[in-house]
């Protein structure tokens, strides 16, 4: 298949190229990527017109590009990019025949996170039903790229939303143990410390281009755990002070320290099983 993958110069680019190696790849980016990509286009995401000619002759576009919540220092930019760039991607890949994106979002979207403190998931474990109340422009932007996403599903495309949690890079796995992260690096430790490996994201957009699916999917992507060694129930009503129901108590029963975030629709719906386990400090299995 010919397939375009807007942001493919980036961290997640990299491990979803691997992922669809096997398909003819066009990257889309504004930077280029750091190892050999035989087909390259310099665009702007909010170039219209730039990707719409970019877009000839792809049938399937996995959409990355985006301000991501680690770098997201400009409110407006972020909005831009991430809410008219996804337009722009979705809106050029209409004009240029695409019959399927498949768009990148974040559990963001749901707003449990650093800027709600306040605000403690309505039950566990967090599903697509959630309702998402985002905040901040990274959380807002990434609601907005959504309801763009199923508006063009109604126009006949055929659009999976994928809702990565906290993608566990490897040079980020010191971070998540509670030691030094990478320098500069701005984002708070997560709240939910939900998470999943890289690998494992990538194989679930390459699940999602090949799926037998119409219309407008939402799905989590998350490891079965959570980053942290305390049972994730008491750990988040400790952190909130707040009683928080639990849909399905014998599961977190059985797997104390299972991810707040569930991965039950990818894994229904894409066949999606993550790898990746948390243990002792470092992830496992990947
Ligand atoms: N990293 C995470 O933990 C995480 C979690 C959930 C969702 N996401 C999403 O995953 C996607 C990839 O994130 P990443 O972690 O690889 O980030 P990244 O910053 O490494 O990659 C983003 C890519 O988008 C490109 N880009 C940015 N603005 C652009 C523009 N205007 N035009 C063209 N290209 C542009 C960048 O050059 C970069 O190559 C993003 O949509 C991000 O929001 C990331």
């Amino acid at each position: 298949m010919h397939i375009a993958i807007t942001g493919g110069s980036g961290r997640l680019g990299h491990y979803v190229r691997l992922a669809l190696a096997d398909h003819e790849l066009r990257v889309l980016d504004h930077t280029p990527p750091t190892s050999s990509v035989p087909d390259f286009r310099h665009v702007d995401i909010r170039d219209l017109d730039g990707l719409t000619a970019a877009l000839q002759g792809i049938e399937a576009v996995v959409h990355l590009g985006a301000i991501d919540r680690s770098v997201a220092t400009d409110d407006a930019l972020t909005m831009q990019v991430n809410a008219m760039g996804t337009w722009a991607v979705f809106e050029a890949s209409r004009r240029a025949g695409v019959r399927r994106v498949v768009h990148c979002s974040s559990s963001s979207v749901t707003g449990i996170d650093a800027s709600n403190p306040t605000m403690p998931p309505h039950y566990l474990p967090i599903d697509e039903a959630h309702e998402a109340r985002p905040t901040d422009a990274y959380g807002l932007s990434k609601l907005c790229s959504e309801r763009i996403a199923e508006a063009y599903a109604r126009r006949g495309m055929e659009v999976l939303v994928l809702r990565p949690c906290f993608v566990a890079f490897p040079d980020l796995v010191d971070f998540m143990a509670g030691r030094p992260g990478p320098a500069g690096r701005e984002e708070p430790m997560p709240f939910l410390r939900a998470y999943v490996g890289p690998e494992d994201c990538a194989h679930g957009f390459a699940l999602a281009i090949a799926v037998d699916y119409t219309g407008y999917g939402t799905f989590f992507l998350a490891a079965d755990d959570a980053f942290s060694d305390q049972p994730t129930v008491t750990r988040l009503e400790d952190f909130y002070g707040a009683y928080i129901p639990v849909r399905d108590t014998t599961f977190y029963e059985a797997h104390p320290c299972a991810s707040p975030v569930s991965n039950a629709q990818a894994r229904v719906r894409l066949g999606w099983v993550p790898t990746t386990r948390w243990t002792g400090g470092g992830l496992v299995g990947a």
